[in-house]
């Protein structure tokens, strides 16, 4: 603040600079929100790692069924960490403005792959994926593998939170200059208050049940990020109980590109 003052040195006038500073508020605190998920996550497998580690040295290791139950779990939990790792690096690559491999992709064919990949995990919990594949889906540029990772997640989902014996079913159509690939289940539904937030970093909307699951909330975070850097989105209607549909939503041609 400057205070303006006239040749007898009376208040003249005042220039007052005011700065509004709630974004940059609001940023640090998703910042700090952020580590601090970061550490917890990291910290609960590491607690049992040790601890399971320090029960062997103990003389756990003698009995070897017991040491083969704790040396899986230790297995699983470092297959946790590096998840979590990926998923962290794809964010932060993310943030650092990635740059997607455009290539010409039949986003027929990827379905394709991306399901019979993911019938042998939906396979496990007797799951039924059926497939439903609009003919005449032109070509559209994109990074396979990101554009790979963004449906095997969304399917991935579905596996996850539908029951034993769930339908999946994983439809493909276009819609002016947009292909739109919507992953629909029967499975839990997410409550209408959870479903604006779901697709925030670390966000599970039964943390214990999704933890117990192998989840840390970050699957959509990543699958709305790469559809954003594709020029597309990703919506979602969802019934609790009922079950969820994702739509992911593809430009058959970005915008710039268009202009090349
Ligand atoms: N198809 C679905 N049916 C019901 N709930 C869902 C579905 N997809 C996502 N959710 C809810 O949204 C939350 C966020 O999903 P997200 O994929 O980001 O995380 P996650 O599956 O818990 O963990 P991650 O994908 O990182 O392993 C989930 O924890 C779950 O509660
Ligand atoms: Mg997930």
């Amino acid at each position: 603040m400057a205070i303006f003052t006239d040749e007898n040195n009376k208040t003249d006038g005042i220039i007052a600079v005011i700065q509004d500073i709630t974004e940059e508020y609001k940023l640090d605190i998703m910042r700090k929100d952020f580590v601090a998920n970061v550490s917890h996550e990291l910290r609960t497998p590491l607690t049992s790692v040790k601890s399971y580690t320090e029960t062997l040295l103990d003389g756990a290791l003698q009995d070897r069924a017991t040491a083969e139950q704790f040396l899986g779990v230790i297995n699983d939990e470092a297959d946790r960490m590096t998840n979590l790792v990926k998923d962290l690096l794809t964010l932060s690559q993310h943030d650092g403005g990635i740059i997607l491999n455009f290539e010409d992709i039949s986003i027929s064919d990827l379905i394709g792959s991306c399901t019979d990949r993911m019938r042998r995990v939906a396979k496990l919990k007797n799951q039924e994926i059926k497939t439903k594949i609009n003919k005449g889906i032109p070509i559209i540029q994109g990074d396979r593998y990101r554009i790979d990772q963004l449906i095997t997640n969304i399917i991935g989902n579905a596996i996850k939170y539908t029951a034993e014996k769930g339908k999946i079913m994983v439809q493909a159509h276009c819609e002016k200059n947009l292909v739109i690939i919507s992953v629909e289940d029967n499975g839990i539904g997410i409550p209408a208050p959870d479903i604006a937030r779901i697709f925030e970093r670390f966000y599970r909307v039964d943390k214990a049940r999704s933890r117990q699951m192998g989840g840390t909330g970050l699957g959509l975070a990543i699958a709305k990020e790469i559809a954003i850097l594709h020029g597309g989105d990703i919506t979602v209607k969802s019934k609790l109980g009922k079950g969820t549909n994702i739509s992911i939503i593809l430009p058959i041609r970005k915008a710039h590109q268009q202009a090349l």
